[in-house]
């Protein structure tokens, strides 16, 4: 009798730390789902992926490229599903597939090619949005986001 009091208590005691668990999970959902970006905040991070992406480039560290440039794309997407309403002149898959072959094939002429493509397509956005004030173009040295190396790590640089 005094076990099957034990077990039923210890059941109890699982049962309600299982609900607690499951409200905690079900809340941080709510809060993530109710979570909705400015669209000049998504920008900004748009506008970092966008300068480390070209700094990554031009250190010749392609996996670092093609990364930020997942990243960027992504933020795009992310930017025409909270804001549909937000001409699209040119589209994120425009983008990937070109920097993304450039990116690829190690190519730089290409990679600066499609990125110029990219920055007037930015651009085009912008002028059509009424912020024509907001003009994107390659960054140049010295870097604004200087807290990250660009270049591959030395242990990469031999491979
Ligand atoms: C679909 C249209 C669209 C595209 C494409 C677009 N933007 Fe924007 N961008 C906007 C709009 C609209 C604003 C102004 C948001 C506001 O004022 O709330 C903005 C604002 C900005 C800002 C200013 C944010 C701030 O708070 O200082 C930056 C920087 C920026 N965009 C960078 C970029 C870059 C880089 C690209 C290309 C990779 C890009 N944008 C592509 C529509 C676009």
């Amino acid at each position: 009798m005094r076990a099957l009091r034990i077990s039923l208590a210890t059941l109890l005691i699982a049962l309600f730390f299982a609900h607690a668990i499951s409200a905690a999970e079900e809340n941080s959902e709510r809060r993530a789902a109710s979570y909705v970006p400015r669209l000049a905040d998504l920008m900004v991070v748009i506008q970092i992926r966008h300068a480390k992406l070209f700094y990554a480039a031009k250190a010749r560290n392609w996996p670092a490229a093609d990364y930020e440039l997942e990243q960027l794309v992504a933020s795009l997407v992310e930017a025409g599903r909270y804001y549909p309403n937000t001409a699209p002149p040119i589209t994120p898959e425009k983008i990937r597939s070109a920097l993304s072959e450039a990116i690829k094939t190690k190519n730089e002429v290409k990679f600066d090619q499609a990125f110029d493509e990219m920055n007037a397509g930015c651009n085009r956005c912008h002028v059509a949005a009424d912020r024509a004030f907001i003009v994107i173009r390659r960054p140049s040295y010295p870097s604004a986001f200087s807290n990250q190396q660009y270049g591959p790590r030395p242990i990469d640089r031999q491979k």
